[in-house]
């Protein structure tokens, strides 16, 4: 059983509902590629051992740094990019892919930072730790496969992963940065099947320590055109043609407004999509001219820490 103040959402994948976040996600094929397999290698470093045996008929000395190596990912990039989205659903295919009984991810709560009692953030967040270590072992047996898993999520991990060395940072800052090096450095010395995953709008304000950590950093952007219309054309099937669909995608990219930047997928997913449906419902079909004129009303998420006066929503 994990505490339910320490981490605000825990769930078992593989299931259905993982699956479907994880293959909606559009124009991270690569990533999501790179990431299964990067995982699977730091959850059961004996793959890599295997592989090499069969294709070098030996263990070449890379193969062990390789696998001691932190289980650390960190998601970077603009808002509604797909971080926390990527983050939850990646386990699916990873314990699909090996047959794992299970892959439990736990998110850290957001009630473990910011309390302000000294040493409260720290100390949760060292319990988070020890559970996460602990539910890790018990997916540990002597074949060196896994049974299960763990993936921590850290969402938002700036306000704990700040650099040290900002001036103002409070010593419980500092002291957050130092648990969370060592949580990650305790499961990569432990050889345990559990991964990190840190999220944060602001790479540049985390630590050096935290990033030297990452064995996979990918900064997320806003989607292109092609990307824009694929969201487009998932949400709304037939009802456009393709010319329509190209002229949305314009309409919602960059130089639009005099704005140098686009909308972003949650924009388009969580904005314009819902209230085009409200607009049209219950009395008019969604039309392109209702399409345009949502969109006019609708101003993209400015970048995170952009501050020009263009930022109204
Ligand atoms: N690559 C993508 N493809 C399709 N939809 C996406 C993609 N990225 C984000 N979305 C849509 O945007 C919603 C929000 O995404 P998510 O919360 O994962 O973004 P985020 O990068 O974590 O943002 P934030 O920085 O604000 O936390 C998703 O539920 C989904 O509907
Ligand atoms: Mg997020």
């Amino acid at each position: 059983m994990t505490s339910p103040n320490l981490f605000d959402d825990v769930r078992e994948l593989p299931d259905e509902e993982a699956a479907r976040q994880f293959s909606q996600l559009i124009g991270l094929d690569d990533l999501k590629a790179i990431l299964v397999k990067q995982a699977r290698l730091l959850l059961m470093p004996d793959l890599l051992d295997e592989w090499s045996r069969k294709h070098h008929n030996t263990v070449l000395p890379c193969v062990s740094d390789f696998s001691r190596r932190p289980p650390l990912i960190v998601f970077s990039g603009d808002v509604g990019t797909g971080k926390t989205t990527l983050a939850d659903s990646f386990g699916d295919p990873v314990a699909r892919t090996e047959g794992l009984a299970k892959v439990t991810l736990l998110r850290l709560s957001l009630m473990t930072r910011g309390r302000g009692a000294v040493g409260e953030m720290t100390h949760l967040v060292s319990q988070a730790f020890d559970e996460v270590v602990e539910l890790a072992k018990k997916g540990t047996n002597s074949s060196g496969k896994p049974s299960s898993a763990v993936v921590f999520v850290i969402d938002e991990g700036d306000a704990l992963a700040e650099s040290r060395a900002t001036e103002q940072m409070h010593h419980e800052d500092r002291a957050g940065v130092n648990v969370l090096i060592r949580g990650i450095d305790r499961l990569a010395r432990e050889r345990l099947p559990g991964l990190v995953v840190l999220c944060t709008n602001r790479v540049e304000s985390l630590d050096p320590a935290v990033m030297r950590r990452a064995a996979v950093h990918h900064q997320f952007q806003r989607p292109s055109d092609g990307q824009r219309e694929l969201v487009l054309r998932n949400a709304l099937g037939e009802t456009f043609g393709d010319s329509e669909y190209q002229d949305l995608a314009r309409l919602t990219g960059p130089n639009r407004n005099g704005k140098k930047y686009g909308y972003t997928f949650s924009d388009i997913t969580q904005r314009f999509i819902p209230n085009l449906l409200i607009e049209a419902f219950p009395d008019s079909p969604v039309t392109f001219e209702l399409a345009k004129s949502v969109l006019d009303r609708l101003e993209p998420t400015a970048p995170f820490g952009l501050t020009e006066p263009e930022t109204k929503r």
